[in-house]
């Protein structure tokens, strides 16, 4: 396994490993694999490890001997036929990222980003987050036996991902303020080298992250997808999305991309109102609100690179509302069984209305990532799940109700 570190913008290498952004010109970062050992290879050569990010480690660039795991990806791909019938859609599937160790996506990233900590020698790590994050790293740093600092939005925070960041034991803090400004403190603090940084512009975040893309075409046996969905929120897991698809047809192992679509919150949606400008820049949304939480950003860190991957798969960036959100959570649960939280059906309301619209073809095959579990937000879920019917304690009384 071998890498270099290099500016996502004006392509300088960087060798300091504490960097989280090129020292010439202020971009992100992002790790260029050498593929060079895969060339003579299949995927099936990688099929004798369980389905999981371990199966793809020679394109990881930490040391699997030593990585700080919980077991993370190998999640399953639902095809969802039921829910297909419904959209009018002949090959609609979900990738569940709830189920990952603690429930989203940022298993993937962190088994690869604490591994990269503790390589460095790093004591404690640290993130902004809106939830997942700092559920997944407080989990991975207690793992590693390392400290950890986590800084959340207040109030802002849905209610299973603040217990689970508490409970790992992480010092949890909350600020009067949004996930960007959040942000920004914490990458202050990891320059004046009070922590490690563990968001996702940190470049080994995103190189975990790709595996759901190897995973979903490990599960189609090569056959690419249409489309892939997702939601957006700090913009890398698309990013990561399209790097993973990159290195694939780089080494002949596709023939073509998918094309990517980001799903934004109508609240929270720097990335869709550029794309509509046909920028590659975005203007950060100043006061972001939505139901779903987790993507409640205005100010994308790794938007430019989220605009790259829509651009270069000749794919689209749409917004939903929250009214969409929930009716989409709400239809895949009750259609498929599948239960995942707002920021993730935020992918399921974007192919309604790209369905509806008819940018999606009747015939085309799409994959939603449905990056985190229904359970992460409870609070969410009792609000909009109807009314619990109360009894007396008789058979009678409940008969009753039964029969409303
Ligand atoms: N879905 C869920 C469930 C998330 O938690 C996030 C991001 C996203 C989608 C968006 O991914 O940021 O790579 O575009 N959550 C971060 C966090 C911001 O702090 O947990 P992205």
């Amino acid at each position: 396994m071998s890498y270099i570190v290099k500016c996502f913008e004006c392509g300088r290498k960087v060798t300091d490993g504490l960097l989280d952004s090129c020292p010439k010109c202020g971009g992100l970062l992002t790790v260029e694999m050498d593929l060079s050992p895969l060339v003579r290879k299949e995927l099936k050569d990688l099929r004798k490890e369980p389905l999981g990010v371990w199966r793809y480690a020679p394109f990881l660039p930490v040391d699997r001997r030593k990585a700080v795991s919980l077991l993370e990806g190998g999640t399953p791909l639902y095809h969802c036929k039921g829910l297909g019938k419904k959209l009018g859609m002949k090959d609609l599937r979900v990738k569940y990222e709830g189920a990952n160790p603690t429930g989203s996506f940022k298993d993937r990233g962190m088994t690869v980003g604490v591994s990269r900590a503790v390589e460095l020698g790093c004591k404690v790590v640290g993130c902004a987050s809106t939830g997942n994050t700092s559920a997944s790293l407080a989990a991975y740093a207690a793992k590693a036996g390392l400290g950890c600092v986590v800084l959340l939005p207040s109030g802002k925070v849905a209610l299973g991902k603040l217990a689970q960041a508490m409970f790992y034991g992480a010092k949890v803090i909350t600020i009067d303020g949004n996930f960007d400004e959040a942000l920004d403190i914490v990458r202050q603090l990891a320059k004046e080298g009070e922590l490690y940084l563990l968001n996702s512009i940190n470049p080994f975040r995103p190189e975990g992250q790709k595996t759901v893309v190897f995973e979903i075409l490990d599960q189609l046996d090569l056959h690419v997808p249409d489309l892939i969905v997702l939601p957006v929120g700090n913009a890398a897991n698309i990013w990561a999305v399209y790097k993973g698809l990159t290195e694939f047809r780089d080494l002949g192992w596709i023939d073509k991309m998918p094309r990517l679509v980001g799903v934004q919150a109508s609240g929270s949606n720097p990335i869709f109102k550029a794309f509509q400008e046909g920028k590659r820049d975005f203007k950060p949304v100043e006061h972001p609100e939505t139901v779903a939480t987790a993507i409640r950003i205005g100010n994308p860190a790794s938007g430019r690179k989220a605009l790259k991957a829509i651009y270069d798969t000749d794919g689209v960036a749409v917004e939903v509302t929250d009214e969409e959100i929930l009716a989409g959570q709400k239809l895949l649960g009750r259609t498929e069984g599948v239960g995942v939280e707002p920021a993730s059906a935020a992918s399921i309301a974007g192919v309604m209305k790209l369905r509806q619209s008819g940018e999606i073809a009747a015939d085309e095959r799409v994959v939603c990532i449905c990056t985190g579990n229904l359970l992460k937000d409870p609070d969410t879920i009792i609000k909009n799940s109807g009314e619990i019917l109360k009894s007396k304690a008789t058979m009678e009384a409940v008969k009753r109700l039964m029969a409303q």
